[in-house]
C-alpha cells in the first residue's frame, strides 16, 4: 500500500513555492521583521524556509542535503525572536495559508505545526 504524503496532499513543490512566497512578501514590507534577516536579498531566506518546509512534510530531503540538521531553535539563536516578532510572523504566515485554500483538515494540521514552530522560536520572552 502506498502512503500519500501531506506534501503530495497538499499539492507538492508548486503549494510550497506559492506559500513561502507569499509569506516573505509580507516579511518584506514589515518593520519590525525586515531588520532581522541579515541579507539584503531575501531570496536565500525564502528558499531555505521552502526546502525545510518541503523536506518536513515529507517531499525530498534536499534542505539537509544543503544545510544539514535543521536544529532550528540553534539556527534562530543570532535572532532576537519576542513575542512581538513571533506574531507577526505567524500573522504573515496565516495570510499566506489562506491564499492556499486547502481543505480545512489539511489548513488545520499546516497551521498547528506553525504555531507550535513559532511558539517554540521565542528566544525572547518579554
Ligand atoms: C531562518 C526569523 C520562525 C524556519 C530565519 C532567519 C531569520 C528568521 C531572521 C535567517 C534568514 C536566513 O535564512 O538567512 C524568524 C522569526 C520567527 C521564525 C522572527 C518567528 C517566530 C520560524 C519557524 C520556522 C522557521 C516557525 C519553521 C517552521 C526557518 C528556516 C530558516 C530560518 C528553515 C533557515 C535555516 C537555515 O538553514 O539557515 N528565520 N523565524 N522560522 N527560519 Fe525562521
Amino acid at each position: 500500500t502506498q502512503q500519500v504524503t501531506f506534501y503530495e496532499a497538499v499539492g507538492g513543490e508548486e503549494t510550497f513555492r506559492r506559500l513561502v512566497h507569499r509569506f516573505y512578501q509580507g516579511v518584506a514590507d514589515d518593520p519590525l521583521l525586515r531588520p532581522l534577516y541579515p541579507e539584503e536579498d531575501l531570496g536565500p531566506a525564502e528558499e531555505r524556509l521552502r526546502l525545510f518546509l518541503i523536506q518536513y512534510w515529507g517531499g525530498p530531503n534536499t534542505y539537509n542535503q544543503l544545510r544539514g540538521h535543521p536544529r532550528l531553535r540553534m539556527r534562530h539563536v543570532p535572532f532576537v525572536i519576542g513575542e512581538a516578532e513571533r506574531d507577526a510572523w505567524l500573522r504573515h504566515m496565516r495570510e499566506a495559508v489562506d491564499e492556499l485554500a486547502l481543505p480545512e483538515q489539511l489548513d488545520k494540521m499546516l497551521w498547528d505545526y506553525f504555531t507550535m514552530a513559532a511558539h517554540s522560536m521565542v528566544n525572547a520572552p518579554s
